[in-house]
């Protein structure tokens, strides 16, 4: 067992679940046999604790860092701000051409809040356009973090969440009269959007522009028109789909505009800094609330985001992934026709993910991590891309893919068993999702 293993017994022992984040945990990809922990990043390389260079073909810290780890001019701007200091009593002027800067991205936005994560940030989007609506209920479509306010949609029925988050999640903890203040619906399915508004007195739409599958019939501008028409507060949750297809929200490529935006992941590079941008009328009822947190006003996290921004609008971040991400889709399509295999590619193309329609897709998902890794790469069935990969890379990593395509044809044929070829147990299932 490597070190990273160890370590990861150990860690489950004094952290429940082992992580923070259900993503990272090991058995997402390898059970028992996953280097679970980093040295050092930097590129698109990972060192284990071992010290063995392993390249991320895999989800490149949860798609924060499109610029690629480390990247030399975001950190020497976060390095400037920790030799000047990191924190004080006065607050850091970075936040306020952060602000500045997002609402010349969002033109139709006025405002900002900043916090830490995405969760945050939808939490106190929520609590804002409440108070602004004057109404509790809220219309959800998409993944919209951990808090209470989000998991309570499960307290209406039983799974309500199922469609966008994962099936069977318990909101044990999360108080039951909150209950029946939030419903979600499928996208694309306006009907059902209508039904919940005409009967449930919304005073908040929240979703994802666009995840797993683009907009129908008008989709995303019935919603604006709906939301306007009833007077509702239009939050879209750009936390994952930011920066990722246009210098901002993808909201841009279908020409609507919310009333308030989520940004994170990826606006800070790997620093944690996420944002929520909205018209005056909506976020000024943020006065009439209390949201207010002390490390929502450390300095590295804006800086960060500043010198993202930047490097992002210099060198076309969104085009060279959304490349990149193409690539590695065609790829793997030629491989799955080469070898006879049928796969099922989704998401944008920056971050594009893939299932074998076979019933043993979990335990080729976890073939793929165990013998990718063997050959030098974490990798999984899914790739967020980032500026650092280049072709050389993806041809090294398609170069070893092949073998194992190559072992899930023969599984396929029935001329070798996957369960002889598995070292450890197989992989958990990820998020599902609707949208
Ligand atoms: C659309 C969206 N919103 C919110 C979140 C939650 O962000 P965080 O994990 O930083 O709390 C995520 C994370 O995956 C997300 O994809």
């Amino acid at each position: 067992m490597g070190k990273g293993q160890e370590l990861y017994k150990k860690a489950k022992t004094l952290i429940p679940g082992g992580t923070m984040l259900l993503s990272k945990r090991p058995e997402m990809f390898l059970p028992e046999h996953w280097p679970s922990y980093f040295s050092k990043a930097k590129g698109c390389s990972v060192w284990d604790l071992e010290g063995k260079e392993l390249l991320d073909m895999s989800i490149m810290g949860i798609g924060t860092n499109t610029l690629g780890y480390g990247n030399d001019e975001v950190d020497a701007a976060v390095m400037e701000a920790v030799k000047k200091g990191n924190m004080s009593t006065l607050n850091c002027p970075e936040e306020v051409y952060l602000a500045e800067k997002l609402i010349e991205i969002n033109p139709w936005a006025d405002m900002v809040r900043f916090a830490r994560s995405g969760g945050e940030a939808n939490a106190i989007a929520i609590r804002i356009a409440r108070a602004a609506s004057g109404k509790d209920n809220v219309a959800i479509c998409g993944y919209h973090g951990w808090h209470d306010w989000y998991l309570s949609a499960n307290h209406n029925g039983g799974d309500e969440l199922s469609g966008h988050l994962i099936p069977g999640l318990n909101p044990l903890g999360v108080p039951k009269n909150l209950k029946d203040s939030v419903f979600p619906f499928h996208y694309n399915n306006y009907e059902e959007l209508l039904a919940l508004v005409e009967n449930n007195n919304i005073g908040v739409i929240k979703m994802e522009v666009i995840r797993n599958f683009g907009p129908e019939n008008n989709f995303l501008q019935k919603v604006r028109a709906l939301a306007t028409e009833k007077n509702i507060v239009l939050i879209f949750d750009e936390c994952t789909s930011g920066f990722r297809e246009t210098f901002g929200g993808i909201y841009q490529k279908y020409g609507v505009e919310p009333d308030m935006a989520m940004y994170g992941k990826t606006i800070g590079n790997g620093y944690a800094l996420t944002a929520v941008v909205g018209t005056k009328a909506v976020m000024e009822a943020a006065q009439t609330t209390f949201i207010s947190s002390t490390f929502w006003t450390e300095r590295i996290g804006p800086t960060a985001a500043l010198a993202t921004l930047k490097v992002m609008e210099r060198v076309k971040s969104w085009d060279t992934i959304t490349e990149t991400g193409n690539k590695m889709r065609n790829g793997w399509q030629k491989l799955a026709d080469n070898y006879n295999l049928n796969i099922s590619i989704s998401g944008i193309p920056s971050l594009s993910t893939y299932s074998f329609n076979s019933p043993d897709t979990l335990a080729y998902k976890t073939l793929i991590a165990q013998e990718m890794l063997k050959k030098g790469f974490l990798a999984s069935t899914n790739f967020y891309a980032s500026t650092a990969h280049n072709d050389d890379n993806l041809d090294l990593y398609f170069n070893a893919l092949e073998s194992v395509y190559k072992l899930i044809s023969s599984c396929e044929r029935g001329e070798l068993q996957i369960s002889s070829l598995l070292e450890g147990p197989i992989c958990h299932g990820g998020f599902k999702r609707l949208n």
